[in-house]
């Protein structure tokens, strides 16, 4: 096939295989995040360039280098969104929603883009479920975030391949302080720095902390701590958060190089990391953001909130092999019938089993065939039970009933006792 006529580098079908696992991770996080009284908002999947340079930051790599960004047909310059946090903070100001205080605690769903070199793990489409909640400043917050994602990997069966990391980034004033001495700790050394953290001692100091080369990251060791540089708040706040963990029975690390690869981020910022997935391990990350509503045109306005990736998520699902089995069957019933006097019975007698069975997962045989072939298809859809109509049956007012899934013996059930016998069996 050309080139041109294949889906995108890095973006992906999600094929019928895969959908049911899909709809099991996202049915699971809806309900958990209901059961926490976050409501879900929907924003769309393009907005004005502008919007993610100002609230992402303009020397991110995001911004500088993975955002799919055109020129409409006005003439605006619009930008897939690469992340959730900056649209939902645009229709929160948008709508008055976080308004005289007013807290907001809101879940979104959906698509992402950012050009990235796609790897495991890593594409250019992929998939959030993200959280934010507005107008909450204290610890318990961030650390009711952190609970019910824990909650979420006790029951997706993934807990004990995740790993909370932790750090506080301080109000932007303390990481200013401490921008400027790491600045000039690391200035008076430039020639040791690799390229790329040399061109960030101008741009995001910061983000020379989580470097990957070794010599960069020795001479780190010796470098001012952010640690050190925390304002008051921001170590009450910390300390208040490690409380509330503790008390949970919650195990994290302190990490304090994670600073994140967006500037929106102040106080509180984590990652939940597994070693299961290769080299893009971080599957769910967010932190507390206490200064960006006001940046973006509002009034201050505290918050906080996460993002996890579904794509690895659903990877380390499958890894760990705890994809539950009722998942992969999607097919109760299977109908076959013979002969078209009995296929208009047997289209009567399905509607009136999904009358009578509220979510039942009927198929009805459809384009004919032999009877080996009806149930050839019947044992492949995974249903349970084979519902068998011929001629013979169809005089008799009964159905065959065989079973697919065991040794047990095919039963004819009478159709107005056929609701009444399955529903005891489904
Ligand atoms: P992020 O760390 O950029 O944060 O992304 C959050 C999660 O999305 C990552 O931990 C990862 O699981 C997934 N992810 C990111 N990029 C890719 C990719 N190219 N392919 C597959 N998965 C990916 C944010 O987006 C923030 N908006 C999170 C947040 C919300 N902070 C506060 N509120």
């Amino acid at each position: 096939m050309s080139k041109t006529l294949q889906a995108i580098r890095g973006m992906n079908d999600i094929l019928p295989e895969q959908t049911p696992l899909w709809r099991y991770f996202e049915g699971r996080v809806a309900s958990l995040l209901d059961g926490y009284g976050y409501r879900q908002i929907r924003m769309p999947i393009v907005e004005f360039t502008e919007l993610f340079k100002r609230s992402i930051g303009e020397v991110t790599d995001i911004v500088e280098k993975e955002m799919y960004t055109f020129e409409d047909r006005n003439g605006d310059s619009l930008t897939l969104r690469p992340e959730g946090t900056a649209a939902c903070v645009r229709a929160v100001l948008e709508h008055g929603l976080a308004g005289g205080g007013q807290t907001q605690k809101l879940w979104y769903i959906g698509p992402m883009f950012r050009h990235e070199r796609p790897q495991k793990g890593r594409y250019r489409q992929f998939h959030q479920i993200g959280v934010e909640v507005f107008n909450i400043d204290g610890p318990d917050i961030d650390a009711e975030l952190i609970v019910l994602t824990w909650r979420l990997w006790g029951l997706l069966g993934i807990r004990d391949a995740v790993t909370l990391e932790l750090n506080s980034l301080g109000t932007s004033e303390a990481r200013a302080r401490y921008r400027e001495a790491l600045v000039d700790y690391l200035s008076a050394r430039a020639e040791r720095l690799d390229e790329d953290s040399r061109r960030r001692l101008a741009s995001n100091p910061l983000r020379i902390l989580d470097s990957k080369v070794a010599e960069t990251q020795a001479l780190l060791v010796d470098a001012p701590k952010l640690a050190d540089y925390l304002d008051e708040e921001s170590r009450v706040h910390f300390e208040g958060l490690k409380a509330r963990l503790d008390a949970a029975g919650i195990p994290y690390v302190i990490n304090p190089k994670l600073v994140r690869g967006l500037d929106y981020y102040s106080k509180t910022v984590f990652e939940w990391v597994t070693d299961k997935l290769g080299a893009q391990g971080t599957v769910c990350a967010g932190g507390r953001y206490d200064g960006l509503v006001e940046q973006m045109g509002g009034k201050p306005t505290p918050g906080v909130g996460f993002a996890m990736g579904i794509e690895r998520l659903v990877l380390l699902i499958e890894t760990l092999d705890q994809v539950p089995a009722e998942i992969a069957r999607q097919v109760d019933l299977y109908l076959c019938a013979f002969g078209e006097p009995a296929e208009l019975a047997a289209l009567a007698l399905a509607e009136r089993l999904r009358d009578q069975l509220p979510g039942l997962r009927l198929q009805l045989n459809a384009g004919g065939g032999s009877f080996k072939s009806q149930l050839k298809k019947a044992d492949k859809s995974g249903a349970l039970y084979a519902l068998v109509m011929g001629e013979d049956e169809l005089a008799r007012q009964v159905v065959g009933c065989k079973p697919l899934r065991d040794d047990s013996e095919q039963q004819n059930i009478a159709w107005a006792a056929l609701a009444e016998h399955l529903a005891a069996r489904i």
